[in-house]
């Protein structure tokens, strides 16, 4: 059994912007699962804060870069028995906003401050700094918000192996040489052996650099991201640590994301009863004012609107196929240029488009259940967890063959049809050409009922459970602690 401190900067249900928040509450179950000792360490954000379960007191923590009153506080994930530790600390985190951007969606100015600090407790907790009576063997970092945490703790003698995992490389964490300087941080680490990265301060470069292990969420993504086009300026890094670069597929979790126990869905099914799948289409459209109808193709799409997305893509495609029979219904927020866009389309068709703008948990379960199509048009994917929860609700993936979407979801034609492997409609093109004719790939195929039918079988055969990705960051937590046990030998 090893101890594993798991770093994030979000955790459903207590904070998410995006996929790192379910992957931090279902990873370090699964971990658990396997025998290990796990806590999970993250920023006490208000609604953090807010929604804990029988906080305790932990302990205080003090320190270089550490504001006074900064305590650690312990509670547990809610509705699992994982350990919950939560940096309390005011000065920096109990404010009106995102965890990362203020409520005009301006990133905050002290976010280096705010994330040094964060990185300083997690190395403290790892070095025996604080008072919590548990060290860890493993630091398993997530994303730029954690990266400074790898360098800190490389720099003692005696320390535990760490794991750095890039959900998105293109979130770098890069401040300016002043940020640099007032978080005097070692001078040597301003260097392309370091943390510079063009002339900036990059927390994500940290974390590649001073990891014994780095991992991305999906294989093809840890092959997409050495090259320029994937690589957001850091393919060259990449290729220069390609040795210690792994791709683990993210795996989900069933108990959240079934349609046999959903408890946001009105009408619970699973491959035996799809016919009540259905009366789930036909209770959104009515809710969302869509037309009635069984025939017409749903295809519903949930996700942050942003250029990674391929937003740009939806919005054309659904103009271009305006007089097909398709209905959308999509819930998202986002830039602004794309919310205004599918306003404007859900207002002039509004029996046929659907668009929330905001997050709604419930809603985006009711969405998955209720759909026949799922789109993800992305432009790249590092894994993608919508088209995974798709699969298990028998709501046939449309996704761009890029990333974890390549990975997870198969290309019906005569062969796969044959070998029930198929499980959804992939394209290359990062275009509206290239969706639009996927879209009409979909709706050909919902018409051939049997086809149809059998790939939603296959589709929900499909098992992304952790346990297999679980078992293969155990395997590199213990590649990362012999790294570290043979410096130490040669060291001494
Ligand atoms: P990313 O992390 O890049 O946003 P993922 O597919 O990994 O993409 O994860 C997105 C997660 O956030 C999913 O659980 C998805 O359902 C959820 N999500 C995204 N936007 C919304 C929204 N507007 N309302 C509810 N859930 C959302
Ligand atoms: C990121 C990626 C997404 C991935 C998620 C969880 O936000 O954009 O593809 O699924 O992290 O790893």
């Amino acid at each position: 059994m090893s101890k594993i401190l798991f770093a994030t900067s979000e955790v459903f249900p207590l904070v998410k912007t995006g996929g790192l928040a379910d992957v931090s509450n279902s990873l370090p179950s699964a971990l658990q699962l396997l025998n290990q000792d796990v806590r999970v360490v993250v920023p006490g954000y208000p609604d953090v804060i807010a929604k804990l379960e029988n906080p305790m007191h932990l302990c205080d923590v003090d320190g270089f870069l550490i504001p006074e009153g900064t305590r650690l506080l312990e509670s547990s994930i809610p509705d699992t028995n994982v350990t919950l530790w939560v940096v309390d600390c005011p000065d920096f985190y109990s404010r009106e906003g995102g965890p990362y951007l203020d409520s005009y969606q301006q990133e905050w100015p002290d976010n280096a401050q705010r994330f040094a600090m964060f990185c300083r407790v997690i190395a403290d907790i790892a070095l025996g700094h604080c008072d919590t009576s548990w060290q860890p063997d493993i630091v398993h970092c997530n994303d730029w918000q954690t990266g400074l945490a790898p360098a800190f703790i490389s720099l003692a003698e005696n320390r535990p192996a760490t794991i750095f995992t890039i959900h998105n490389l293109a979130y770098q964490g890069n401040f300016s040489k002043e940020a640099f300087d007032e978080l005097l941080l070692p001078y040597q680490w301003w260097s392309v052996d370091g943390v510079e990265f063009y002339h900036k301060l990059s927390f994500l470069k940290a974390g590649v650099v001073f990891s014994d292990q780095v991992t991305t969420v999906s294989p093809s993504y840890a092959q997409e991201i050495l090259s320029p086009e994937f690589g957001y300026g850091m393919d060259g890094l990449l290729r220069h640590h390609q040795s210690k670069l792994t791709g683990v597929l993210n795996g989900v979790d069933y108990s959240t994301w079934s349609p046999s126990s959903d408890t946001h869905i009105k009408f619970n099914y699973d491959r035996e009863s799809l016919e009540e799948k259905i009366k789930n289409k036909l209770d959104l459209q009515r809710n969302m004012g869509l037309k009635l109808t069984k025939g017409t193709p749903l295809f519903g799409m949930v996700c942050r609107l942003v250029h990674q997305k391929g937003v740009d893509f939806v919005v054309e495609t659904i103009k271009a196929n305006i007089d097909e029979k398709i209905q959308w219904v999509i819930l998202g927020s986002g830039e602004e240029y794309f919310e205004n866009a599918l306003f404007e389309l859900a207002e002039q068709y509004s029996e046929k488009i659907s668009f929330t703008q905001g997050y709604s948990e419930s809603l985006a379960h009711r969405i998955e259940a209720a759909s026949d199509v799922f789109v993800m048009a992305s432009r790249y994917e590092p894994c993608g967890l919508n088209q995974i929860y798709s699969l298990r609700y028998g709501t046939l993936p449309l996704v761009r063959e890029t990333g974890g979407l390549a990975d997870t979801v198969v290309q019906v034609n005569e062969q796969t049809l044959e070998d029930r492997s198929a499980t959804g409609f992939v394209f290359q093109e990062a275009s509206s050409e290239g969706l639009s004719e996927a879209a009409q790939q979909a709706c050909n195929f919902f018409r051939k009922k049997k086809k149809w039918r059998s790939m939603q079988e296959n589709a929900m055969n499909q098992d992304f459970s952790w346990k297999q990705s679980a078992d293969l960051y155990l395997g590199l937590y213990d590649l990362a602690l012999e790294g570290v046990r043979s410096g130490q030998m040669v060291a001494e």
